[in-house]
């Protein structure tokens, strides 16, 4: 499809380039959530062999490969085709024959056929400025079915604003690793500096807008936050 001049191209990396083989093949050790998180998340969405559902930015497709395991089919997209080889091999090995993996972005995916009954967004959306998150959040509006659910967990501050520098600093004191052992702290500055994480208050009014409600957010301290929403 072709798009205006001034679209933003999401199919470029920012901060931390996840096109980059050793990113990818270092990823799940350095996010370093296990795949049990991923199989409560599944379970908690309540899934079904009758249900479709997108995975925006699935990286390694480790919660995309838990989801299969329970929905009818899942589709998986993701900018990087490291990622998404990677996701497919795994998929592969655990002998899953029900995902599609498609690279694209939020603001180029064009999704084909019936809308999903759940979209899962998992440390993805924040890869857009803010103005490109309403857009996204719009366009996943539109491929999911009415009643359908949309799942969002990213970096998300709720510290506030002008407590910025405290808030920032200690949450990278609180998850950055020693080199080697996960993130360290120089790619939380990196995030900080290059990636477009933003405040829940500002998150949630974009949420609101694209026509979900906010069934519910649990933040596990003051830089993270999971979102469930409902379609409407
Ligand atoms: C931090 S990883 C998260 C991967 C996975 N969802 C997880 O929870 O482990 C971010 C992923 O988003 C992808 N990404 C970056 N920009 C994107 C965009 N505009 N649209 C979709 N995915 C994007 C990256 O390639 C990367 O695989």
């Amino acid at each position: 499809m072709s798009r205006p001049e001034w679209y933003y191209d999401d199919l470029r990396q920012i901060g931390t380039d996840f096109a980059d083989a050793a990113q990818v093949a270092a990823y799940d050790r350095n996010q370093g959530r296990k795949v049990a998180e991923d199989q409560v998340l599944a379970a908690a969405l309540g899934l079904g062999a009758g249900q479709t559902l997108l995975d925006l930015g699935c990286g390694t497709g480790q919660f995309a490969c838990e989801a299969a395991k329970v929905a009818g089919r899942v589709i998986a997209v993701d900018v990087s085709q490291a990622m998404l080889d990677f996701a497919a091999g795994r998929a592969k090995k655990a002998k899953l024959a029900n995902l599609r993996f498609l690279r694209a972005g939020f603001l180029t995916y064009e999704h084909a056929g019936e809308p999903v009954d759940v979209a899962v967004s998992k440390f993805a959306l924040h890869h857009l400025p803010d103005f490109w998150k309403a857009v996204a959040l719009s366009r996943l509006h539109g491929w999911i079915r009415p009643g359908g659910l949309l799942f969002l967990r990213d970096v998300v501050f709720s510290f506030p604003d002008s407590d910025y520098r405290r808030g920032i600093e200690n949450w990278i004191a609180r998850v950055a690793k020693p080199n080697g052992d996960g993130f360290s702290a120089a790619d939380f500055a990196t995030h900080v500096r290059e990636e477009h994480s933003t405040f829940r208050w500002i998150l949630e009014g974009l949420i609101e807008r694209a026509g979900f409600r906010i069934l519910g957010c649990d933040a596990e301290d003051d830089a993270y936050a999971d979102f469930r929403c409902l379609k409407i």
